[in-house]
């Protein structure tokens, strides 16, 4: 397989489209498409995302799916396809965003999709207000991303994240810009 067919899919959880870790994504977007990669991002803040309903409808046998009949339905194909996503969040009072969270429960439907749905490359870039990667709470969302990812069995292949308040002040980090664009780098492979 070459490069040029590699697919990395961007979900883009902050609120701030050009906010801290939208940048981060936006470097790990540049290494990817410079390493041949082809790069999708969805801002998933301005989409419909419902909370699961823990329904279990897309765990049942011959199921078609998720129940919930909102922007999920199109993202689930954009998933499968991709070879590897990239997840950018902010910090969220000690977490991953809500908007994160609600699509990450959703994709517990993702194998009623495709077979082997979570045999991808993950990429996850993080910012946060603290100086601290602990008591800032990133540490917290890491382990959760790394809880869930180990649990389906989904590779964690880099994981970037920094100090940074202000919408763009993550610019001033050119050593973490660098990081995530080798990330991207890594990812497109
Ligand atoms: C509702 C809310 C909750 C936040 N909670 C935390 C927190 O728990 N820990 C922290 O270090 N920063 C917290 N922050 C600061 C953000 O993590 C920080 O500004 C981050 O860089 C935002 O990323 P973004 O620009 O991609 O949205 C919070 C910000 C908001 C708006």
């Amino acid at each position: 397989m070459t490069n040029e067919s590699k697919k990395v899919l961007i979900l883009l959880g902050s609120p701030r489209k050009k906010g801290n870790s939208a940048i981060l994504a936006q470097e790990i977007a540049k290494g990817a498409e410079a390493a041949g990669a082809r790069v999708e991002s969805l801002y998933i803040n301005g989409m419909d995302i419902k909370a699961c309903q823990a329904c279990w409808t897309c765990q049942k046998k011959d199921t078609k799916g998720c129940a919930i009949d909102d922007d999920m339905q199109s993202i689930f194909p954009k998933l499968i396809e991709a070879d590897a996503w990239v997840i950018a969040s902010p910090v969220h009072w000690f977490n991953v965003s809500t908007q994160t969270k609600l699509w990450l429960d959703r994709c517990f439907a993702l194998t009623a999709y495709g077979k082997n749905p979570f045999r991808k490359k993950i990429g996850i870039a993080m910012s946060y207000g603290d100086t601290d990667p602990y008591t800032s709470g990133c540490i917290n969302a890491i382990r959760s991303f790394q809880d869930s990812f180990r649990y389906v069995g989904a590779k964690i292949e880099g994981i970037v994240y920094g100090s940074a308040l202000n919408a763009g002040d993550i610019s001033q980090n050119t050593e973490l810009l660098k990081e995530a664009e080798k990330l991207g780098e890594k990812l497109a492979r």
